[in-house]
């Protein structure tokens, strides 16, 4: 793992009581035949069950810099059977999937961790297709018993001009629940 601070640990069955990663996929308009990209996918929260919607006729990519996280989520993918999803360890600053491929591609919890957000937001534009969609899940910016420290977060404000700044049209801007807003870009 390079450059890369601090491992993302969590309990997976605490999170599922707070976060369903299926409704949230299908909210976003995630269908079978999409293809989607999960940027920052750690262990695959969302990548999983993405590829179940996806179904057969859809793909799912998955990267991470985690080499860790990376090779527990080809784990389950190989366990399980998954045959429409790639999950490689790369620097999502530096690296691009093909151009123009994406339905949607999926930042979750994640624009607040890059060193660079601007770079990785040109790569996402570059990666989804011209009517494709952008998706920021983030933690809302304030006090809360879980997740980041407050101070890191990133106000919907911020992302917003992040996501203006690399060429994406931000179509709404909601707070998805009391933990995350939600941002909808598209190209
Ligand atoms: C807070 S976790 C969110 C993981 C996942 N999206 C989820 O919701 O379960 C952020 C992830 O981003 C990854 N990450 C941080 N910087 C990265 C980079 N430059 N390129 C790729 N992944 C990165 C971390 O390794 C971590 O797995």
């Amino acid at each position: 793992m390079k450059d890369h601070l601090h491992r993302f640990q969590y309990n997976e069955q605490e999170r599922k009581k707070r976060q369903d990663p299926f409704k949230i996929l299908k909210d976003i308009g995630l269908k079978s035949g999409m293809v989607f990209i999960d940027i920052g996918s750690n262990e695959g929260f969302f990548t999983i069950p993405a590829t179940q919607i996806v179904g057969s006729t859809g793909h799912v990519y998955a990267l991470d810099i985690d080499d860790v996280a990376i090779a527990k989520l080809s784990q389950k993918i190989d366990k399980l059977n998954i045959k429409n999803c790639l999950a490689m360890t790369a620097n999502a600053e530096e690296f691009c999937f093909d151009q123009g491929i994406a339905d949607i591609l999926f930042l979750g919890t994640v624009l607040h961790d890059f060193k660079n957000p601007l770079k990785v937001l040109k790569n996402a534009k570059s990666m989804l297709k011209n009517n494709g969609t952008l998706i920021n899940l983030d933690w809302q910016k304030k006090d809360m018993i879980i997740g980041p420290p407050p101070n890191i977060r990133f106000s919907t404000l911020k992302a917003q001009k992040l996501i203006e700044k690399a060429g994406l049209r931000v179509v709404s801007i909601e707070d998805y629940d009391q933990f995350y807003y939600l941002i909808k870009a598209s190209k």
